[in-house]
């Protein structure tokens, strides 16, 4: 069965009762230390900002790294096994993988492995900055080009920028900071046609939260296309984000450039057994996405009765517009317990808010509402 399948015949049968008063996830909440009170900053703040998985890692895999503690004055950190677990997953090669410490390693090795002072960064503004701050000690170039009014990644405008030298093309898709999708035929149709000179980075950091079947990943390209890297993280539909884990798809001939850039021996022990009993979890993907569902609903029922405009989100945070300075409105978040996004330039009018529990996001429902009630939004 394909993914969509996978996820869509889950949530129709295994989610029934998952949320809700006295489903599931109420009890997990319950059985999951420092759940039930939602997942805060030091100062106990609820944490909207940072697209992090409000779940937490899986039992299971808490389980996992209790266990491992142990072992962790060997090096190894359960390489072997994470690759195999995570080949077996993907349906992929052992010799397909590149792991990382985090995927922003990856995009890190990638921008090591692939640019130079004549192999520029073609990337989308805004998106995920990190690849951009890779370059900074380097003396590379980086080409942005601004996203399309529906908010996709300006292909054409891309491609061109790649036909006049060897480029390293950027596509975050699902695109982060918006929330939005790139039609998957569309970047298909260039990857198909274009030289090994032009490597494409495809950060599929969010694709289960995908709805829009506009969309699918990159995998079938990788045994057919050298140039092809498809980046994936631990971070968020496994709630690793803290142990730091991420991997690159590939090639095996690519898989072996990266590797020369790559830290040896990661993961680290603890992010390696957590990662491992993750992959053998079988709800855990239906658990994030069915709560992340939860709490999309809460926010767009809020936004509608609020008449504040949002961009079609695809993951597991949403672009909405605010009113006033957003600075302004940070502040006032803040002040009431909850921090929400940060600047993303040239999106100065919205703010990006990443989902937490419902009960989370209830929380912010009140709060927005009584900001509406004082005209602060
Ligand atoms: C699009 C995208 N890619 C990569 C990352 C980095 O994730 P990590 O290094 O935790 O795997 C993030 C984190 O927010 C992201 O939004």
């Amino acid at each position: 069965m394909d993914r969509r399948g996978f996820v869509t015949s889950g949530m129709a049968a295994g989610l029934a009762g998952f949320t809700g008063a006295g489903g599931a996830l109420g009890t997990l909440i319950e059985r999951t230390p420092g759940l039930r009170q939602g997942r805060r900053d030091e100062n106990g703040n609820i944490r909207l900002s940072s697209n992090e998985n409000p779940l937490g890692v899986s039992p299971a895999a808490r389980d996992a790294i209790i266990e491992a503690i142990v072992e962790s004055n060997r090096y190894g950190g359960r390489r072997a096994e994470v690759i195999e677990a995570l080949s077996n997953y993907l349906g992929v090669k052992p010799e397909n993988l590149t792991l990382g410490f985090g995927s922003t390693e990856i995009l890190q090795i990638c921008t090591q492995a692939f640019q130079g002072p004549n192999t520029p960064l073609i990337a989308a503004v805004p998106t995920f900055e990190d690849v951009m701050d890779y370059q900074d000690t380097m003396p590379f170039e980086v080409k942005t080009i601004p996203l399309t009014p529906d908010l996709q990644h300006d292909i054409g405008r891309m491609r061109e920028e790649s036909k006049k030298r060897p480029s390293v093309v950027y596509f975050c898709n699902p695109n982060n900071p918006t929330g939005t999708i790139t039609a998957s035929a569309d970047i298909d149709a260039w990857i198909a046609e274009a030289p090994e000179s032009t490597i494409f980075l495809m950060d599929e950091a969010y694709l289960e939260y995908v709805t829009d079947d506009r969309y699918w990943d990159s995998l079938k390209w990788i045994e057919q296309k050298p140039n092809v890297v498809v980046i994936r993280t631990f971070s968020k539909i496994f709630g690793m984000a803290g142990l730091r884990l991420g991997y690159a798809v590939t090639h095996p001939t690519t898989a072996t450039r990266l590797a020369e850039h790559a830290v040896q021996n990661s993961p680290n022990v603890l992010a390696g057994a957590a990662a491992v009993a993750s992959l053998n979890d079988q709800g855990i993907v239906q658990r994030a996405i069915a709560v992340n569902t939860e709490s999309k609903a809460i926010v767009h029922q809020t936004l509608d009765e609020l008449g504040l405009e949002y961009l079609p989100t695809n993951t597991n945070f949403i672009m909405h517009r605010i009113q006033g300075d957003l600075a302004t409105y940070r502040n006032r978040m803040a002040d009431a317990g909850l921090l929400v996004g940060r600047n993303f330039p040239p999106m100065l009018d919205y703010n990006r808010l990443s989902f937490g529990l419902p009960n989370e996001m209830d929380q912010w429902a009140d709060t927005i509402k009584g900001f509406r009630s004082k005209g602060w939004i």
